[in-house]
């Protein structure tokens, strides 16, 4: 039983599908990750790849997906059938839909656990509970804070249920609303941060750390990195782009939308740098510290500054509600597909899904603190679920939207659909043919260990292959949609 595609919800407001799917995009990836890989991987260089990763890559893969879940009006795997459908073509192209559906499901299992420590560090600074006086103490309280699994998995089963009662409202009710007043309000959280951070004596530190590019910081771990991060930070190939997808008007330009989510994700993820770095460089921190750059070395510099608690508390509830607006966007997917096929209300599919998840998510917690010695191949349950999906199932995905859009669809779909002009959509099409498959490649070759792909040195060897495959691309579309089409 599939509901008709018709009758499907849609965004109520104008900004409806913008701030959700900013909502989504804007993450733990913007505020925890970015500063700290930024960080790793040597401040501008690496932030000018990402950029570069986001336009190449990320914006075309993003207006797939937008398209297809407006085309098919459904589920990912309901709107992709659906869309295969309508050009004919063999429905085996629905298990990306699987693949993107439960790739969500599973960074959500261990987002929340992530979510959670944002949470209680916002605890934390309310109730005193941070006092540490050395980055050693910091560590400690960090370690403290994971070591009980109750103390953990109240936090992380606190973040399901808020994730699952917004999801439960619906989509104008729960996510559209919830988004409305979340959005603005951490912008806004975001600003006096940074206004803070440039009174606070590291803001020339942090401005030259950002946007100085030093070619010879740049790795090509680093531009691997960077690559990735842009699936990731901008929610693709996870089941939650396309599903908000499904909800946009007809009217709405799929171009314009996707470039205003994407800047705005941007602009988010380097204000977050400009609101975290000035901090930790007038405590002479190092920028360099890794994932606790923000639960260990951020709290100590805000302890040692004036109002540094309030703009600490701040921080935290910001960061929170970052990561709500994301995780709402994970579950979509499956509670969309649930209520359409089966016949569940919207309650009962987000409730069935909230229970599944915290099952997983609680094996994913006790990575921390019980389970730490339950490692595959050296590593955790946790560190798998991260492994396996941005390492492989983001990527697989994204590999098999752009080609599906590329070669297998009839071109009057991504026409109709995306309406650009001659130029703009030649431009798009050569991205999801070539560009975006080459970028995604290279993340694979190096997860499989065959070789790192450094593009600073490799790069003639890459403007070669692109050539080439697109000339055997051209030559041979007609040809190629066949093997393709099963
Ligand atoms: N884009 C989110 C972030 O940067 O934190 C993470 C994310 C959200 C990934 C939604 C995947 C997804 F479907």
């Amino acid at each position: 039983m599939t509901t008709n595609p018709q009758s499907r919800t849609q965004w109520l407001g104008r900004w409806g599908f913008i701030l959700a799917a900013t909502g989504s995009a804007v993450g733990l990836g913007n505020i925890w990750k970015f500063p700290y890989i930024t960080g790793e991987f040597g401040g501008g260089a690496f932030v000018l790849v990402y950029l570069a990763c986001i336009l190449a890559v990320g914006v075309p893969v993003m207006m797939t997906e937008i398209a297809l879940g407006r085309r098919g009006r459904g589920s990912p795997i309901d709107a992709i059938r659906r869309v295969v459908g309508e050009s004919g073509r063999g429905s085996a192209w629905s298990l990306l839909g699987w693949m993107a559906m439960l790739c969500g499901f599973l960074i959500l299992s261990f987002y929340v656990v992530v979510a959670g420590w944002s949470f209680s560090y916002l605890w934390k600074m309310l109730s005193g509970g941070l006092a540490g006086s050395s980055v050693e103490e910091m560590a400690a309280i960090f370690g403290a804070n994971n070591e009980s699994p109750l103390n953990l998995g109240f936090w992380s089963t606190l973040v399901t249920v808020a994730t699952m009662v917004i999801v439960g409202k619906g989509v104008q009710a729960g996510i559209e609303k919830s988004v409305s007043w979340m959005m603005p309000g951490m912008v806004v959280m975001l600003l006096v941060l940074i206004v803070y951070g440039m009174f606070s004596g590291g803001f020339g530190d942090a401005l030259r750390f950002l946007f100085s590019f030093d070619a010879g910081s740049l790795s090509s771990e680093g531009m691997l990195a960077a690559l990735g991060h842009a699936f990731f930070t901008l929610s693709l190939a996870s089941g939650a782009i396309l599903t908000y997808g499904s909800y946009l008007p007809a009217r709405a330009s799929i171009a314009r939308t996707t470039l205003t989510v994407a800047l705005a994700d941007t602009l988010v993820a380097l204000m977050a740098g400009l609101a975290i770095f000035p901090v930790i460089f007038a405590n002479g921190m190092s920028p360099s510290s890794g994932p606790g750059l923000i639960f260990m070395s951020l709290p100590l510099a805000f302890q040692a500054m004036p109002l540094g608690t309030l703009f600490g508390i701040l921080f935290f509830v910001m960061l929170s509600m970052a990561a709500l607006t994301s995780s709402i966007s994970m579950v979509e997917a499956t509670v969309s597909w649930l209520c359409d096929n089966k016949g569940f209300s919207r309650r009962t599919a987000s409730w069935g899904t909230g229970i599944v998840l915290w099952l997983v998510s609680t094996l994913a917690m006790l990575s921390f603190n019980v389970g730490a010695d339950w490692t595959l191949a050296g590593k955790h349950f946790f560190d798998w679920l991260d492994y396996l999906t941005a390492r492989w199932m983001m990527p697989l995905g994204g590999l098999g939207m752009v080609l599906l859009a590329g070669f297998v669809l009839k071109s009057e779909t991504f026409r109709e659909e995306l309406g650009l002009s001659a130029g703009w959509h030649a431009l798009w099409l050569f991205m999801v043919r070539y560009v975006s498959p080459l970028g995604i490649l290279v993340i694979f070759v190096d997860a499989l260990g065959i070789t790192r792909v450094d593009f600073a040195l490799h790069w003639p060897w890459l403007l070669a292959v692109l050539v080439v495959i697109t000339l055997v691309g051209e030559l041979t579309s007609p040809r190629l949609r066949r093997v393709l089409c099963p």
